[in-house]
């Protein structure tokens, strides 16, 4: 017996596909989601609001050209955190038969920032070195200016190993800080025992 509800999430008012790993801001009782589906639109992301109630409250697009592997985004007082980074969709591993997406040495890595509260879809970039990350740990805003996220940083992946993030590096503890005004960021290894 199939349950209606399994094909209505959120009572029916989410208009896109969703995220395994959307954000819960504790204080507005709001969830935060980045969302893709490149089978229905190869040049947009989209980020999804959930209200407190259980309803879609917002679902904006958020132009992404490179077409990057989202896994999990980060979100702090002001912002939404986009992890575009060096794993892109692929349509020649896909026509293979292997996992889509693939590492590209070609794509510069960068964290966006986009105003969580606003409606404009303008993402503020921070370019950072290769990498992939799917899981974050949390960020915040110092007070001095400066978005910190900690995530689990791969050094590469995807890239020989067709088939799954296996071997080919392990994740580190890793922190970015980035100077919202300067529009720099920095990079630091936090531990050196893979988790
Ligand atoms: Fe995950």
């Amino acid at each position: 017996m199939i349950n209606s509800l399994t094909n209505k999430p959120f009572n029916g008012t989410l208009e896109t596909g969703f995220s395994a790993h959307p954000k819960l801001d504790s204080i507005t009782g709001e969830l935060h989601a980045l969302c893709y589906d490149y089978a229905s639109d190869l040049d947009n992301i989209h980020h999804v609001t959930v209200a407190a109630d259980g309803g879609v409250k917002s679902t904006q697009a958020i132009p992404l050209p490179s077409r990057s592997m989202l896994h999990e985004c980060a979100i702090t007082e002001n912002y939404v955190l986009v992890l575009d980074l060096s794993i892109l969709f692929s349509f020649y591993r896909l026509g293979r038969g292997y996992f889509p997406f693939s590492w590209n040495d070609e794509h510069q890595a960068r964290i966006g920032l986009l105003d969580r509260h606003g409606n404009s879809s303008d993402v503020k970039w921070f370019d950072i070195d290769p990498c992939y990350v799917f899981h974050t740990v949390n960020a915040h805003e110092d007070g001095q200016g400066n978005v910190v996220l900690d995530a689990m940083r791969y050094q590469k992946l995807f890239d020989s190993d067709w088939n799954g993030p296996f071997g080919e590096h392990s994740p580190l503890l890793t922190r970015w800080i980035l100077n919202v005004s300067r529009g720099t960021s920095s990079e630091q290894q936090l531990d050196d025992i893979p988790t």
